[in-house]
């Protein structure tokens, strides 16, 4: 018998959409561009998250999830890696007294365990700190991978279950890293690529995709808004018909 999905529900696409996903590409290329060494890139892209963060509180996302480190970024040089552990370590420090006055919950999610004691330390003092807050939650994906998320949610399932069991999707999902959060709406890639490279695999199954070719450190408010209209033309269909579509609504 094939298992219901966990995606059910029809969004109403004219609506804002209440979880968007990032990958905050092109800052290396955004500073090669204009004969810049790429740390400058990644320091003007924490510029575009704060702009990001603060729209999306404005236009009231209720989830905006950022991938800022993969799996496989370990693979760059290691003086960037370790600019990067920097960048990120401050922007902690900088950002995280005007995340709680703005009512935003940060949560990091990932292999957190390859990070040094010190910023494992700022991850867990800064989501105690944004704990109670519900105005936005956003989310960091750092040392996060697809792959990674899958196959430890199957593990602790696999501890849960008799052995031999057969797994359902119920039984892994709540094991994911963004089990607390509905599946995103809109994905967005800036800097040109057109690929997933390892983002929320299981998530995104029927999330809808956009790209554009702006350099993350270009991505502002207005980019944001072409993204979010693009989303508003779309018709999810989730396997349906379109005629299908307004008999759900009807009867929702
Ligand atoms: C995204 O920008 C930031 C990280 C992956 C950390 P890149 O550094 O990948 O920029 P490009 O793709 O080389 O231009
Ligand atoms: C994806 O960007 C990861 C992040 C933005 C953190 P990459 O620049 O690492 O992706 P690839 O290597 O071009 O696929
Ligand atoms: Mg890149």
């Amino acid at each position: 018998m094939i298992k219901a999905s966990s995606t059910q529900n029809i969004p109403d696409t004219s609506l804002i959409p209440s979880h968007v996903a990032i990958i905050m590409d092109g800052n290396g290329r955004w500073a090669t561009s204009r004969y810049l060494p790429r740390v400058a890139g990644h320091a003007k892209g924490v510029e575009s998250v704060r702009a990001i963060v603060k729209a999306c509180v404005a236009r009231k996302i209720s989830y905006l999830t950022l991938f800022a480190f993969s799996s496989e970024n370990w693979r760059r040089p290691a003086d960037e890696v370790s600019l990067l552990m920097r960048l990120f370590s401050t922007a902690l420090e900088r950002e995280v007294n005007r995340m709680f006055a703005t009512g935003i919950r940060l949560r990091v999610v990932g292999d957190l365990s390859r990070f040094d004691a010190r910023l494992q330390d700022q991850i867990a003092q800064a989501e105690l700190k944004t704990k109670d807050n519900d105005t936005l939650n956003l989310t960091i994906c750092a040392n996060y991978g697809g792959r990674w998320d899958m196959l430890q949610a199957m593990n602790k399932a696999a501890d849960s279950l008799p052995v031999g069991s057969e797994f359902t999707e119920q039984d892994i999902a709540p094991h994911l890293a963004m089990a607390f959060a509905p599946e995103p709406d809109l994905f967005i890639r800036t800097g040109g690529e057109q690929r997933i490279s390892n983002f929320l695999l299981w998530q995104l199954a029927y999330t809808e995709l956009y790209f554009t070719d702006t350099y993350w450190p270009d991505f502002d408010a207005a980019s944001l808004d072409e993204a979010i209209d693009s989303y508003q033309q779309r018709e999810r269909r989730f396997g349906r018909t379109s005629a299908q579509l307004i008999e759900v609504r009807k009867a929702s």
